[in-house]
């Protein structure tokens, strides 16, 4: 039986030390903080993933092995054919891209200075999998070389694999997404190749570990500049009173060309940040040349949604005490993680700006670490209720999120119960365009992304 540790049980390495799990591996599994082990020896998981709780059932206590305990790891680091590196990293935005290294790997290089005064499993691979800017792991190698008596190629090897998935599916796709691979040289890509063949999906092979690094910073700029085409779009769409879902569908329909995306926030924990990291190997061409990368600008579009929201909102409350009711909380659809949430930006932007009635509602709230409101938005009202008390008084409605419970509710009838105790009028901006048939009700002024052709009365 092969045995692989990873460092970090959150959102990718919970699910993928499961899947190894169930393939047959022996798993170790560690985390800076002692609770997630602790629950999950006692069978309660950090997060929701479809399948994942059967997977911990199944293999916790047999061939997982949760612990927070040095002695477990110094075992775990003398058996294991392979360690998987799935902490997070850090997260700079459009200012700290440019104009500091923004990048530090120093948390890294405190973990590997904690890991390597162990001895290792001889040959054992390192496999990366968080997040790195381009060139770091010619500089984690360069790090450990030049600190331990050890040289890659011999007594470890180095991998980055970039993780890909999307949460809410994590663990099918953990057994299915194709595995982007960069190592030094064939040795190490035929270990972790041995690992790997039994996780599934499809491997692709990269010339080296800096390829793939360029591969992850590639997968996430190139959405979230969709994204922000149709948003741009949108905006544009409004500014001349034209629909744009109208023109989206017009110009897909039955033409393979087009397959432009619906406007909508786009932010979260990987398409928030991966853009504005990708853009600090891009600051030669910026500087040279006078302006950004696409994707700098693309993340930018999709941030300033925010101030576009304030503004609108701005534009439609007379005053700031009316209640806002901001609909999701997550920062996409039906998960339960609010890190990097658009919602969250709004709620903050909206509070700089003198608004002090805020509730935010959201089928998953406080149900786990990752679903909590932070310090700073502590006075905002908050339910996981979907009902006519969530719009008592409402004076504006913003819809941050495409949740089922949202979707379901969009008929007339439907909306006019679920809104008969807001104040009235009431202004509803809709970022996804998913209560159209609120703008039939009297006493509604409906407003969405890329859509902005009716006018009625303001509200306070
Ligand atoms: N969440 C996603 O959908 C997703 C998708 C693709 C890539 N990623 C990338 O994967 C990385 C991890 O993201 P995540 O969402 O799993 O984060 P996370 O916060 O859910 O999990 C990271 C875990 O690592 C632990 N940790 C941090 N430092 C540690 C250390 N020194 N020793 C042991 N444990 C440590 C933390 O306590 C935490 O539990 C990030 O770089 C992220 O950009 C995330």
């Amino acid at each position: 039986m092969k045995s692989v540790l990873f460092i970090g049980l959150g959102r990718i390495g919970l699910p993928q030390a499961l899947v190894f799990a169930s393939k047959g591996f022996k798993v170790y599994g560690f985390d800076q903080d002692p609770k997630i082990p602790e629950q999950l020896k006692k069978g309660i998981l950090p997060f929701y993933e479809p399948g994942m709780q059967e997977l911990l059932t199944q293999h916790l206590g047999e061939n997982f092995l949760p612990s927070a305990q040095t002695q477990d790891l110094v075992t775990a680091l003398t058996q294991s054919d392979a360690l998987f590196f799935t902490l997070g990293t850090g997260v700079p935005n459009s200012q700290t891209c440019k104009t500091t290294e923004g990048f530090d790997l120093s948390p890294i290089y405190q973990l590997l200075q904690q890991l390597l005064q162990h001895p290792l499993k001889k040959a054992s691979v390192l496999v990366f999998r968080t997040t790195l800017a381009l060139g770091s792991m010619d500089r984690i190698k360069s790090y450990i070389e030049q600190n331990f008596p050890l040289t890659e190629g011999n007594e470890f090897h180095l991998a980055f694999i970039p993780e890909r998935l999307v949460e809410g599916q994590a663990i099918s796709e953990e057994e299915h997404l194709p595995k982007i691979v960069g190592t030094y040289n064939d040795q190490g890509y035929e270990k972790i190749t041995t690992i790997l063949k039994q996780l599934g999906g499809k491997i692709i092979r990269v010339r080296d570990p800096k390829t793939a690094e360029f591969c992850k910073l590639t997968d996430n700029s190139y959405r979230n500049t969709l994204f922000s085409f149709a948003n741009e779009l949108a905006l544009s769409a409004a500014d001349n009173h034209i629909d744009a879902l109208e023109v989206i569908h017009a110009v897909n329909a039955d033409y393979a060309r087009n397959n432009i995306p619906k406007p909508g926030y786009a932010s979260g924990y990987c398409l928030g940040k991966d853009p504005y990291i990708f853009e600090y190997s891009f600051q030669n061409i910026s500087q040279n040349r006078g302006f950004d990368s696409l994707w700098y600008y693309g993340r930018r579009i999709n941030d300033w949604l925010i101030d576009y929201t304030v503004d609108k909102i701005n534009k439609n409350l007379k005053n700031k005490n009316g209640k806002i009711v901001i609909l999701g909380t997550s920062f996409k659809e039906d998960i339960d993680d609010f890190r990097m949430s658009h919602s969250l930006d709004l709620a903050k932007a909206l509070i700089s700006v003198g608004y002090q009635h805020i509730t935010f509602f959201d089928p998953n709230m406080d149900l786990n670490k990752y679903t909590q409101l932070p310090e700073n938005l502590q006075n905002c009202q908050k339910t996981k209720i979907l009902d006519s008390a969530l719009f008592e008084n409402a004076e504006a409605i913003i819809i941050a999120h495409r949740h089922q419970l949202l979707r379901q509710q969009n008929a007339a009838t439907q909306l006019q119960a679920l809104l008969k105790k807001a104040h009235q009028p009431v202004y509803i901006f809709d970022g996804w365009n998913i209560w159209r048939e609120a703008a039939t009700l009297p006493f509604v002024h409906y407003e969405a992304l890329g859509y902005a052709l009716t006018t009625k009365g303001s509200a306070s």
